[in-house]
């Protein structure tokens, strides 16, 4: 273990860990705009600079490796000044109409001008990035408001190892780009969003999110993703009931931060009017059974093609439902056997309901014929 001293207080850390880490993990806060902690340091934003005692110069804390005995000093007249010149730095080329921005609320630039107190520029203004991308179904990307932290590249490679985006440019016009600007959908994008949920500013933003609510008027729910058996925690952020957008917390045990493009994206099944919200069964089954008086219809076009007429349904419980699906199963296997009957469960499923599956449809039913779509 090594000790050192960061603003007075002593501190431990394991060796390799950065300084920037362990000041957040012991409650010190550093100012820091490009700093991820599950990302390699790029050292582009220079917030986190501190004094270390003996050194010539303030040094970046994102990227310092801690040292036995360091003695560190976060918050020196000079610091916090530079911090501040860093902060009017990217204001002199970032639009301040926070109260109209969708980022209100959650946006890391606007908390440390709040912090220092940063009105406008002092410098001349000029956007140095006006373009704005709205290529895709999932999210735009408007990079006047793009502070260059370089956060959505390292992710895309680092963690998704898409590497759809990267620095493209150089100086004041520099941006984040596509290999030619190609659009997203032809680019090696995958559309995971992760990009979007570790950006700083508004220059990525979800397109469900645009124009739908100020982050503080959204509740927060914390659930497992339901679109396969991996586990992952998805946050919802949710307006008069609605969900506006998804993503993931920063202590999800299976994934982290991060979450893929259905975890994501493919939530708007939730409110769609053509979802299922109860059990239905055919209407020749329920006439059969006494539950209506209708005679069936039979559909003029396939069930495949276009929206099931669900006229031909009757909404039952789910006692009824469960109980008249056990009936058949056990007349079917009755009359034909065990083998006559198969099983096909869901990836949509966690790894214990798939487990219970198989074991009702081996040890309950008598046979092995189970499978599983994991194609979700
Ligand atoms: Fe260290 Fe940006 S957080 S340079």
């Amino acid at each position: 273990m090594i000790k050192l001293t960061i603003d007075g207080k002593t501190v431990h850390a394991n060796p390799g860990d950065h300084v920037l880490d362990v000041a957040l993990e012991n409650g010190i806060d550093i100012p820091h705009l490009c700093h991820h902690k599950d990302l390699f340091p790029s050292g582009s934003c220079r917030m986190c600079l501190v004094q270390v005692e003996g050194a010539p110069r303030p040094q970046t804390s994102c990227g310092m490796t801690v040292q036995d005995g360091m003695v560190i000093d976060t918050k020196t007249g000079a610091i916090e000044a530079m911090r501040r010149d860093i902060v009017d730095l990217f204001v002199s080329d970032h639009p301040l109409n926070c109260v109209i921005c969708d980022k209100n609320g959650s946006c890391d630039l606007q908390d440390n001008a709040y912090r220092y107190n940063i009105q406008e520029t002092s410098f001349d203004f000029e956007l140095s990035r006006p373009k704005y991308y709205d290529d895709n179904p999932f999210y735009v990307r408007d990079y006047q408001y793009c502070i260059m932290c370089g956060k959505c590249v390292r992710v895309c490679d680092e963690i998704v190892g898409a590497n759809a985006i990267d620095f493209s440019g150089r100086g004041f016009t520099s941006i984040i780009s596509t290999p030619f600007e190609v659009p997203l959908a032809e680019s090696d994008c995958v559309f995971c969003g992760n990009c979007v949920q570790i950006c700083p500013t508004a220059a990525l933003l979800p397109r469900s999110k645009i124009g739908k609510g100020r982050e503080w008027e959204m509740e927060r729910r914390q659930t497992i993703c339901g679109y396969c058996g991996v586990g992952c925690t998805v946050e919802y952020a949710l307006k008069d009931g609605k969900i506006i957008y998804a993503q993931g917390t920063p202590d999800g045990a299976v994934n982290g931060e991060f979450l893929c493009v259905k975890g994501r994206f493919g939530w708007d099944f939730n409110s769609s009017p053509d979802r299922l919200t109860e059990p239905l069964i055919r209407k020749d089954l329920a006439y059969e059974l006494g539950l209506t008086d209708e005679p069936w219809e039979m559909p003029k076009t396939s069930a495949l093609k276009g929206k099931p007429k669900l006229g031909n349904f009757i909404p039952v419980s789910w006692e009824q439902a469960i109980d008249i699906t056990a009936t058949k199963l056990a007349g079917i296997v009755q009359k034909h056997g065990p083998d006559a009957v198969v099983g096909l469960t869901s990836a949509r499923c966690t790894n214990e309901e798939n487990y219970l599956f198989q074991k009702f449809m081996r040890a309950g039913v008598g046979t092995n014929n189970v499978d599983h779509c994991a194609r979700l």
